[in-house]
């Protein structure tokens, strides 16, 4: 049996947590269309319970290992069976993308079917969320705002819900342009960690607050130019978090640098983009103007490869 979860983008960023993997302040994702993870799995009787984890046909200790810690925190009851999961990207392997959200949305479906726990998609989103915060976000498709906020209704620190957005919104791609494909050197768990004592938290978490309300406005009326500004100021925040936590540290490269000054400077078309905790640039636009973003990456060759991708919308 096979079950896929995509992946997602974070336009208002999910920076800072606490109690059990809940956000210190909103945050709201466009999900992607291409970019997925699939997973097939096995299921047989054993004395105790064992996950047996293959990433492109890989054993993946690592990964058996941060799942078996993160199961012993959930609230699941673990019968005894063996669990064989072979997973796979559609995007490319290394290519630096973050692919946990994809990953844990789909790990999550696969105990809700071996346990036959029959959620409902909040509580699946739930139980994605104890796993990686960013994976609440990848149960369903389209925007997907998680944190509690009295202007979304039935929203919740737990799980994510829809937010319709302005049909301006409706054709839009993601090309990620990969300029390090490279592994990361410092984990999300980490770099959230240390928001607890970053001197600059409390400002950041209500500035969050406010960015979210108005990304939310913004994508409701179709304001182009507030999304696109919210979004960009955004990816600078996280970055200029990481850079003035304590220790420091940057996962910016030059080429991302690059790469921008480049898309400030040359690509004559309306777009936004954002990082991501990792290089990569995701450039969004308007899919009317593909061809001059083909444009554009011809002459402007400070990365490795990129993706293209599709935002969804419902
Ligand atoms: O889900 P985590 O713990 O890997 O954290 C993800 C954090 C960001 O990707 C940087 C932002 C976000 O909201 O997705």
């Amino acid at each position: 049996m096979k079950f896929s979860a995509h992946s997602n983008i974070a336009l208002i960023k999910y920076w800072g947590k606490h109690g059990h993997q809940l956000p210190s302040n909103p945050s709201i994702s466009f999900s992607l269309k291409k970019c997925q993870t699939i997973m097939s799995f096995a299921k047989t009787p054993s004395e105790e319970f064992k996950l047996e984890f293959f990433f492109e046909d890989q054993r993946n200790l690592s990964f058996e290992k941060k799942i078996q810690e993160k199961l012993k925190k959930t609230s699941l009851n673990l019968s005894s069976f063996h669990l064989k999961i072979k997973s796979e990207n559609t995007f490319p392997h290394s290519c630096g993308i973050a692919s946990s959200a994809s990953s844990m949305a789909c790990f999550a479906k696969i105990l809700d079917n071996t346990l036959n726990l029959e959620l409902d998609s909040k509580s699946l989103s739930s139980l994605a969320r104890e796993f990686s915060g960013s994976a609440c976000r990848s149960i369903k498709s389209g925007a997907q705002s998680w944190g509690e906020v009295d202007y979304i209704e039935g929203s919740s620190d737990k799980y994510a819900s829809f937010v319709k957005i302005h049909e301006r919104f409706h054709n839009l791609r993601d090309t990620i342009i990969v300029v390090d494909s490279s592994e990361k050197k410092v984990s999300s768990t980490l770099g959230h960690s240390l928001m607890n004592k970053h001197s600059f938290a409390s400002a950041r978490f209500n500035q969050a607050r406010e960015h979210h309300q108005q990304m939310v406005e913004a994508l409701r009326t179709g304001d182009w130019d507030t999304f696109s500004s919210l979004t960009i100021h955004e990816a600078w925040v996280l970055h200029s978090l990481m850079q003035s936590a304590d220790p420091s540290f940057c996962l910016l490269r030059p080429d991302t640098l690059k790469m921008i000054e480049a898309l400030n400077d040359q690509l004559n078309i309306p777009f936004t983009y954002t990082m991501d905790a990792g290089p990569n640039i995701h450039l969004i636009y308007e899919d009317k103007y593909h061809q001059d973003v083909l444009n554009f990456l011809e002459v402007h060759r400070f990365y490795e490869s990129i993706i293209e991708d599709e935002v969804s919308y419902e």
